[in-house]
C-alpha cells in the first residue's frame, strides 16, 4: 500500500502539472494533436481526482511515516530509472538520441523557465512531511475545471447515451 501511495503521489503531481498552464509556456501538450491532448488531459484529471485513495487507505490500515518514506524513496529510484530507460529507448528507436536538438529540448523541458524539475520539487518534497496529506498539494479544482469545460470531449463509461432507448 505504501508503494501504491508513493506512485499515486507522482501521478497526481504529473496530472496536476498536465492541466496547469494550459495554452501558456509550460503546457506539456501544447504541440500535441487534439485527440492526444484530450486523452492525456482526461487521464491527468483522473489521476488527480483519486490521489487520496491509496494514501487514506494506508493511513487507515495503520501505516507509519518511516515505512511510507522507505517505499517512497524506493519508488523514486525505480520510477526515475524506468522513465529514463524508456525515454532513452524511445529516442534510440526514433534515431534522435544523439541529436543536439534532442538534448537542448530535454534541458529546456527539465531546467527551463517552466522546467519540470522546478515545478515538481515542492509538491514532491511535501510527501516527506510527517503531517503530509495529498490534499495539501496541487489544485483541488484543476481536474474538475478541465472535465467540465471539456465535457463535450469525453463520456463516463456506462453512462447512457442520448440515443439509448
Ligand atoms: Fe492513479
Amino acid at each position: 500500500m505504501a508503494i501504491t501511495a508513493a506512485f499515486e503521489h507522482y501521478t497526481s503531481i504529473f496530472g496536476d502539472l498536465t492541466l496547469d498552464r494550459l495554452d501558456q509556456p509550460g503546457d506539456w501538450f501544447a504541440k500535441a494533436e487534439d485527440p492526444l491532448k484530450t486523452l492525456w488531459r482526461w487521464h491527468a484529471a483522473e489521476e488527480s481526482e483519486h490521489k487520496c485513495v491509496a494514501f487514506d487507505l494506508y493511513q487507515r490500515l495503520g501505516g507509519n511515516h518511516q515505512w511510507r518514506m522507505r517505499w517512497f524513496w524506493y519508488v523514486t529510484v525505480q520510477f526515475s530509472t524506468d522513465v529514463f530507460r524508456q525515454t532513452v529507448n524511445n529516442l534510440w528507436h526514433d534515431k534522435t538520441l544523439f541529436k543536439p536538438s534532442t538534448w537542448w529540448s530535454a534541458s529546456k523541458f527539465l531546467f527551463g523557465r517552466h522546467g519540470m524539475v522546478w515545478r515538481v520539487a515542492k509538491p514532491l518534497w511535501a510527501y516527506t512531511r510527517k503531517d503530509f496529506h495529498p490534499m495539501q498539494v496541487g489544485s483541488a479544482t484543476l481536474s474538475q475545471d478541465w472535465l467540465q469545460s471539456h465535457s463535450d470531449q469525453w463520456r463516463a463509461v456506462g453512462a447512457p447515451t442520448s440515443s439509448a432507448a
